[in-house]
């Protein structure tokens, strides 16, 4: 559920109109739901109810705006995080150190040396190289890292190939074979305290039977390495949950994932920690444009928008879905393809599409867009970098400035044997 609704025949966020948001900010601008993010967070932690020690880490790749985060944060949510620059984010949100964990297949040791200069709570190392290397940064600053271990569970996501991170050809974890005998090699290694494991198989999964084989090898895993004398206390599930991009999309809910966690992960005694992203804010967010023109096409007409791929890439990427509705729909609709300005077929969010009739100039989303939109975003084709905007009940906020060609020229210079 979203607060993204027709209100009088017109579209809102919350109670502000999105015309309002685009006349006073302009477009292509994101838009953000507080209320939205508040309503997932909490059910995403209802629907894990049944577990006992629980650690709520928002990943924040997934939408590292800093008032997106403030409002994690004040939900009571940590942070997963990929790199320095997302460490830095999360300390500036406000999360505590000690709830953000440090996540990543290519974490450099300076970014290790960061992390735990700032007392965060736990890295997931990817590697048995990692692991020393961490343990030795540890060590010469007289302290000891907590660390998991990312395995590698061999399981088929049924995600998209790009987006799959879980099979053993995928560069993510050790392979899950190796785990034991990784683990015991690390496991006395000064500066380290290697208190658990961790997974992350993919992201958009429509159906929880990958999660649920993959948790029931780790299960087996932590059996093995408790078996061996090890102690076990923390195991990070990753994230990956789905979110439905289509209106007629079905996919498990917070509450059906939740009731699998606490079958799958019965007896376990541990410390359960989980990295939702998308499920937190895809549905929270919205990519607003306008419609440049409308040009007649062979087949359909081409329905062009002032957003495009380098705003929202996911299209492209992924041959991902998002719906495309206008701000004042007439009731009536148009088969068309909705295209972006940027000079390469790519840019397209959709072919031969059933959509509300738009005529240049009109206002229109794409939804579910909070979740890897403006992070995503470039200034290919020298277009600015399209602003962020929040929205809480009839008050809305810039959270992110667009950033002008000229503010990215001004950081470029010729050189001087070319003046
Ligand atoms: N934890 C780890 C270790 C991850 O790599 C990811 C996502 C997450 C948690 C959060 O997954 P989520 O709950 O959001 O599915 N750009 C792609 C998605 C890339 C996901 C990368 N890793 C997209 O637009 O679909």
């Amino acid at each position: 559920m979203d607060h993204f609704t027709l209100r009088g025949g017109e579209l809102y966020c919350e109670d502000m109109p999105l015309a309002r948001i685009a006349a006073d900010v302009g477009t292509p601008v994101y838009v953000y739901s507080q209320a939205t993010l508040e309503r997932h967070a909490d059910v995403f932690r209802a629907g894990l109810s049944d577990i006992e020690r629980l650690h709520l880490a928002f990943a924040v790749k997934s939408n590292p705006n800093l008032a997106v985060l403030r409002v994690l944060a004040n939900a009571g949510y940590g942070a997963d995080i990929v790199s320095g620059g997302e460490l830095a984010r999360a300390l500036a949100a406000g999360m505590a150190p000690a709830d953000i964990v440090f996540s990543g297949v290519g974490k450099t040791r300076g970014e290790l040396e960061a992390a735990l200069a700032a007392g965060i709570g736990q890295v997931n190392i990817e590697l048995e190289e990692e692991g020393r290397a961490l343990g030795a940064i540890a060590a010469a600053r007289g302290e000891t890292a907590q660390a998991v271990l990312r395995v590698n569970p061999d399981v088929d996501a049924g995600t998209h190939a790009k987006i799959s991170t879980g099979k053993a050809e995928n560069k993510f974890g050790v392979p899950i074979d190796q785990a034991p005998a990784i683990f015991a090699r690390l496991a006395g290694t000064p500066g380290l305290n290697l208190r658990g494991v961790a997974i992350h198989i993919g992201s958009q999964l429509s159906t929880l039977a990958p999660l649920e084989a993959a948790y029931a090898r780790i299960g087996r895993l932590v059996a093995e390495l408790r078996a061996s004398g090890h102690t076990i206390t923390h195991v990070d599930l990753g994230g990956g949950l789905g979110v439905p991009y289509r209106p007629d999309e079905v996919v498990p809910s917070p509450a059906d994932y939740g009731a699998m966690v606490a079958r799958a992960t019965q007896g376990w005694d541990v410390e359960l920690m989980f990295e939702p992203g998308r499920v937190i804010c895809g549905n929270a967010g919205v990519l607003l444009t306008q419609v440049i023109w409308v040009k007649p096409g062979v087949v359909h007409p081409h329905v062009i928008v002032d957003a495009a791929m380098n705003d929202l890439a996911r299209p492209a990427l992924y041959d991902a879905w998002h719906d495309f509705v206008a701000v004042r729909p007439t009731g009536a609709r148009m088969i068309a393809n909705i295209v972006g300005p940027v000079c390469e077929s790519g840019d397209t969010f959709a072919t031969a599409r059933d959509i509300d009739t738009v005529e240049s100039g009109d206002l229109a989303i794409f939804r579910t867009a909070g979740a890897y939109g403006a992070t995503m975003a470039s200034t290919y084709n020298s277009r600015p970098l399209v602003p962020e905007v929040m929205v809480s009940g009839d008050r809305y906020a810039v959270v992110a400035d667009r950033i002008a060609p000229a503010t990215i020229l001004g950081a470029e210079r010729v050189p001087e044997w070319l003046a």
